[in-house]
This record gives structure tokens, sequence and C-alpha cells, in this order.
């Protein structure tokens, strides 16, 4: 199979390549990426100058004419779409880019693939489309969709999208949403990494509000499986839930980073809450738990010592990904709220 990736160079498509060359002898990718802050060409530079299944293209989803031309002209089988503005705190600061490439790109997307009559198409979407929950419950593929930031606003529009093109062309495409990951090559303005290089560095620790917002964690590698499982298994037109069966208040993480890295709790400090903030989010994955034999296989305890451990033996990374715009962003971002 011949796939077209894009947003490879951020986060989770970094992952998701480096897993999925190695388990398909028989796959090739092309990595299409528009280097934003959070997209670094180096995380898959080995596999560019070793790996003939892997090619690496610069461009952005919302080109029409660059997206054909990779569509038609390298003979593409299938799409996954992880390309995507991804942080709430830049969304609540600027939607705009959210709005471009989280709605606009998705839908070119789409449509250069309807065009050009790719096989399947998975579009990668969040827990966040759900809105947040009280106390108890799960989100369920059929909660209705009530996002609260312009992230998630952007990031509902596209799903929408996804079913307008499943409804109405009969377009071969999957969505899955999946809750908040946490990894190797994640960029260092999420909360795990960031917590990691601050700690790291004996600088405080931001925690908004009161600590108490639940976040599902789960490994990445339990994410792409997903993926994989839906692009492979999944039934066209149907959204599947992912989760890592991880729980926790944000104050908990915190302290067990500080824990596993021997630092003192005197470094947390409480920071005016993100306006808009989903107090919970919790998965019901039992519809890709029986359709696509989806399960979690990391625990947050191993999983949590295995990104540290990861983040330890690649401080060059850190330090290559923290430049220019990353810096400005976060060193203004709490002051400009308090
Ligand atoms: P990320 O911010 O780390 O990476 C995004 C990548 O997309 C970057 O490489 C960036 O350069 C690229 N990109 C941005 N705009 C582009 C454009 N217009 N054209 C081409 N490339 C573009 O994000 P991530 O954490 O890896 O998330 C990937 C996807 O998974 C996103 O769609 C996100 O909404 C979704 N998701 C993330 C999480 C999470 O916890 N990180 C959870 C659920 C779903
Ligand atoms: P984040 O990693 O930004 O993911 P998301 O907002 O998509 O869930 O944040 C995870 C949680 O941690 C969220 O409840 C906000 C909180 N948080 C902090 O308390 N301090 C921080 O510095 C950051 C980045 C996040």
């Amino acid at each position: 199979m011949k796939l077209l990736v894009t947003g490879g160079c951020g986060f989770i498509g970094t992952n998701f390549i480096r897993l999925m060359l190695a388990k398909h002898p028989d796959w090739s990718i092309v990595n299409l990426d528009k280097l934003t802050y959070a997209g670094n060409r180096l995380n898959l530079m080995d596999l560019e100058e070793s790996e003939d299944r892997y090619e690496f293209v610069q461009g952005d989803i919302c080109e029409r004419e660059k997206v054909m031309e990779i569509l038609s002209g390298k003979s593409i089988d299938a799409v996954v779409n992880f390309a995507a503005e991804s942080h709430v705190d830049r969304s609540i600061n600027d939607p705009s880019p959210f709005v471009i490439t989280n709605v606009g790109g998705a839908q070119n997307l789409m449509e250069c693939a309807r065009q050009a009559k790719i096989e399947r198409f998975v579009h990668v979407s969040t827990d966040e489309v759900y809105g947040t929950l009280g106390a108890t419950g799960k989100f369920t593929e059929s909660t209705p969709m009530a996002p609260n930031s312009p992230y998630s606003a952007s990031k509902a529009g596209a799903d929408m999208m996804a079913r307008a093109y499943f409804e109405t062309y009969g377009f071969p495409i999957l969505v899955t949403r999946c809750s908040n990951n946490y990894g190797p090559y994640q960029f260092p303005e999420k909360l795990i990494p960031l917590l990691f290089l601050n700690a790291k560095a004996d600088k405080q620790l931001p925690v908004y509000g009161d600590g108490m917002n639940v976040r599902d964690w789960i490994y990445v590698d339990d994410h792409c499986l997903g993926v994989e499982l839906t692009l492979t298994k999944g039934r066209e037109g149907q959204a599947y839930n992912f989760g890592g069966n991880a729980e926790e208040p944000n104050i908990t993480v915190v302290k067990t980073l500080l824990s596993l890295l021997g630092k003192p709790e005197s470094l947390i400090t409480y920071v005016t809450d993100r306006p808009g903030h989903d107090k919970r989010y919790a998965m019901d994955y039992s519809l890709a738990a029986a359709e696509l034999g989806f399960a979690p296989t990391l625990n947050f305890a191993d999983g949590l010592k295995k990104t540290l451990d990861w983040y330890e033996a690649n401080t060059t990374w850190l330090e290559q990904v923290q430049s220019g715009e990353y810096r400005t962003f976060m060193d203004t971002w709490y002051e400009e709220r308090d």
C-alpha cells in the first residue's frame, strides 16, 4: 500500500510513520508537511537518508495543486490526515490558522482525494470535539459534538465535513477520535514535555486553575495502533473513539512526574485558568474494541517512565525544537493572562 501521511513531522505523525514502516514491509509512505513551528523534518531524517519506502514533501494541505500532484503523480492508495494546528492555548490566542488548516485544509484534502478516487481516507480527530464531562460518564461516538475552544471547534468542523463527504459522495472516509497523547517527539509546549523541561531546569511548573481538570492519557503508540486498525479494518463513514484507560487530574500528573524526576513539589505554581477550560475527558472505546480489536497496551505509569527516559536521552532534540516562535509564545502566554 502507498500511503500519503500529512503532518508526519509532528508528534503523532512521526511516531506513526516509524511504526508503520517497521511493521509493514510492503507499505511505502509519502509525508506531506508544511513544517510549522510544530513540525521538525529532522525527526525522520534517518529514514529520509536510508529508507526507499519513505519520501518527504514540504507543502501545505490547503494547496490544491500540490496535493493533487502527489495523489495522482505518486499513485497514492490511502490518506491519513494528521496535519493540524493542535495547541488549545494557541487557538485562544489566534483562532484563524486553526480554521484555515483544520477545516479548510482538511476539506481540501478530502476533495482532492475524492477527485483522485483514493480508496481510503482516515481523518485524525480528537475527543475534544465532544466538549466536557461532569464527574461521571464517558464520551461515546454518539455523544453530540459540543466543542468549547477554537481548536476543538475547528476539529469538529472537519468531522462534520467528513460526515458530509461520506453521506453526499459516498467518499470512503473514516474518523478517529482519541484522548490526550504523550510519548517521544511531543513538542514541549504540551503538558508532559513542558513539565519535563521546566522541572529539569528547576523552573516553575505552571498548573492551570486548581489542577483538578481530568485528562485520559494514552501512550502515542497505542493511538497509532488505533489509526492503523481504523485504516485497515474500519467501516467507511464511521468515527471510532480511542482512549488509554488512564484518567488523571492534572495535579496528579505533575506530582507523579516530579517524583519520577526527583524534584520538589515547591516547583508547582498555580496560574490563571485557561478560558473555557474543559473539566474532564473520558473515552468509551468499546466500539473500537468490538469492531477493530483495539485495546491500549501500555499503562500510564510505564508509559510515563518510558517517555521521560526518551526525553532524558534526547536533550539535543529538545534544544533543536525550542527556538524562535516557541519561546516567544510560551514566555508571554501566562503573563498576558494574569
Ligand atoms: P503537532 O502539532 O505535533 O503536529 C502537527 C503537524 O502538522 C506538524 O508537523 C505541522 O508542521 C503540520 N502542519 C500544520 N499545518 C499544516 C498544513 N497546513 N499543511 C501541512 N502540514 C501542516 O500535532 P500532533 O499532536 O501530532 O497531532 C496530530 C493530529 O492528531 C492532529 O490532527 C490533532 O488534532 C490530533 N490529535 C492530537 C492529540 C494529542 O494529544 N496530541 C490527541 C487527539 C488527536
Ligand atoms: P495540553 O497538553 O495543552 O492538552 P489539551 O489542552 O489538549 O488537553 O494540556 C493538558 C492539560 O494540562 C489541560 O487540562 C491544560 C493543562 N495544562 C496546565 O495545567 N499547564 C500547562 O502549562 C499546560 C500546557 C497545560
